[in-house]
């Protein structure tokens, strides 16, 4: 990213929007945050707000979008995004998705900025094609529990893509597939934070299903460069951000309980309604187009999960009244 840019990065107080914020600052960017704290939290940023550059901004995007000056750039990533808080906020999800990217879509008309939807590999559904090119157009079950999320990203693509060509916005689209690393929030039930703190705690590490269902883990870092270079690219996108190499979500278990040290046992748990089975992105796009790959090794970047949850945790425990 050009260093004197302004860009706003929506749901900028979240694990995602956090590291891009901070990915932004070093760049040279001026960054406004601007995040309802649904799920994020200020402390996400808060080493960041003595930075002269960054400006946090506590709105929620269903609310029309009050903001003065120029902006550059505009990163929408506010929404709900793990089952435990889409299932707990299922109209509050499709609210944002719908109500909330119209009303950052209108900001980035006023503005002039380029913009970009963080949407989801979720778009997929359950997917029929392996791995997802971003020519398949999904197979997703519109009135299951988990649509309030999957269709509410499909909403949230087709009007970005109404507004390019209906409003003339520069818009792009980055369907991001898992990511993980530090920052992740240790109670929304997203496998490895929640493997690592089960791991960790020495209780038994729930498994859903038989643990055959794979998912293709993405080191943070590596999906926010995805997003800047997206941004910075000329690209109308949808393109696919995410890791190709695929690992059975029972391997994952079995590689977080081996570096944690841990004995727990693996517990297998029912499968929840509509989980795919199959996460694996084929990112010929991005690597053409963006010069983009992931860089981290899987057991690096989980290595250094662990480390940060077992701090955090510490941290926690210091924090309880003795
Ligand atoms: N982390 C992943 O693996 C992943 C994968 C695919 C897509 N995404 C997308 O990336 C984005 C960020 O995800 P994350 O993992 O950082 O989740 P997160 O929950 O940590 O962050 C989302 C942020 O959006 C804010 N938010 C939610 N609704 C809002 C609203 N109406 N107004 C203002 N702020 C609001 C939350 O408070 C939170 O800070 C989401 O759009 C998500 O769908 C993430």
């Amino acid at each position: 990213m050009r260093a004197g840019v302004r860009v706003v990065v929506t749901g900028g107080a979240g694990f995602l929007g956090s590291w891009l914020c901070r990915r932004l600052l070093a760049d040279g960017a001026d960054v406004v945050c601007l995040d309802s704290l649904v799920t994020g939290a200020r402390a996400n940023v808060a080493e960041l707000e003595s930075q002269p550059g960054f400006t946090f901004v506590e709105a929620d995007v269903c609310d029309p979008i009050a903001l003065d000056g120029p902006v550059d750039v505009v990163f929408h990533l506010a929404s709900v995004a793990s089952p435990v808080h889409y299932l707990r906020l299922p109209l509050e999800t499709l609210r944002t998705g719908s109500v909330g990217t119209t009303n950052v879509l209108d900001l980035a008309e006023r503005t002039g900025a380029r913009f970009l939807l963080a949407s989801t590999s979720e778009v997929y559904g359950d997917p029929l094609e392996h791995p997802q090119h971003e020519s398949y157009w999904g197979n997703v079950n519109p009135i299951g529990p988990r649509s309030v999320y999957d269709e509410a990203k499909r909403f949230a693509e087709a009007t970005t893509a109404a507004y390019r060509r209906c409003r003339g916005v520069d818009t792009t689209i980055a369907r991001i597939f898992n990511t993980y690393g530090p920052r992740m929030a240790l109670d929304d039930g997203r496998v490895v934070p929640a493997f690592v703190q089960q791991a960790l705690a020495g209780q038994p590490l729930t498994v859903a299903g038989d643990g055959t269902q794979t998912r293709s883990l993405c080191w943070v870092e590596d999906t926010v460069d995805g997003l800047v270079r997206l941004a910075a690219s000329s690209s109308s996108g949808p393109v696919n951000i995410g890791a190709e190499d695929e690992t059975t979500v029972l391997e994952l278990a079995t590689t977080i309980r081996r570096l944690v040290g841990s004995t727990s046992s693996i517990d297998f748990v029912p499968l929840p309604q509509d989980d795919p089975r199959l996460r694996c992105p084929d990112i010929t796009e991005a690597m053409g187009l963006l010069g983009w790959a992931p860089r981290m090794p899987l057991e690096q970047g989980l290595s250094a999960t662990v480390d940060w949850v077992r701090e955090r945790l510490g941290a926690d425990l210091d924090r309880q009244p003795a």
